[in-house]
């Protein structure tokens, strides 16, 4: 089977079911304060050098933005039949209102034709993402021992995979 390829434009668009969220790729000046999320809700934050690294490359940033503030955002890679969901975060003066989950549901629709499985890791430690995979119908599908950096050593990262739709 031949699948497209990634292309952020497809991606982009209105949320459903969560009021006015809209995603949009990630542009330069929206870096600052992707980051700066970043920072405040990740334990061993990606560098800046790394989301610059997003804009118009192989890996998309889409950003979630609600008029003029940013709510947050994913970053996915496609490749092969294979996407990935790189990162997600939601800052936290909006999180428990349903955006990651639409942000999801969006993105698995949008993926339809692009790959036939979601993949993603998320550190065993992090029952509240691991809580919102399993909302969505993520499943489990192994363990990456230690791969992860954590304060006084290693964390196990868990692999959990979504079987998307196909054409
Ligand atoms: C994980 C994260 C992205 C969730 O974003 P969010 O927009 O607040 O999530 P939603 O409101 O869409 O929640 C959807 C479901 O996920 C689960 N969930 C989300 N946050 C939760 C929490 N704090 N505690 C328990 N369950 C939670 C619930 O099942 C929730 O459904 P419900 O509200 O009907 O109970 C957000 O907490 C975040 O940015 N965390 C820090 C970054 C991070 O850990 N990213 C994941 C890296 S793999």
């Amino acid at each position: 089977m031949a699948f497209k390829p990634l292309r952020i434009e497809d991606l982009s668009g209105y949320l459903q079911s969560t009021g006015p969220y809209e995603l949009v790729p990630l542009e330069a000046e929206l870096v600052d304060s992707v980051w700066g999320i970043e920072r405040s809700v990740q334990s061993h934050p990606w560098s800046r050098a790394l989301f610059e690294d997003c804009i118009g490359s192989r890996q998309s940033c889409l950003v979630v933005k609600h008029g003029d503030d940013i709510a947050g955002y994913l970053i996915v890679c496609a490749a092969a039949g294979n996407a990935e969901l790189l990162n997600i975060a939601i800052s936290p003066a909006f999180q428990r209102r349903g955006i990651a989950r639409s942000a999801l549901e969006h993105l698995i629709t949008k993926l339809t034709g692009i790959a036939d499985t979601l993949y993603l890791e998320v550190r065993e430690s992090n029952t509240r993402a691991i809580a919102l995979y399993d909302h969505i119908g993520f499943v489990e599908v192994g363990l990456r021992t230690g791969y992860y950096p954590a304060n006084g050593g290693r964390e196990d990262a868990v692999i959990m995979a979504y079987t998307l739709e196909t054409e």
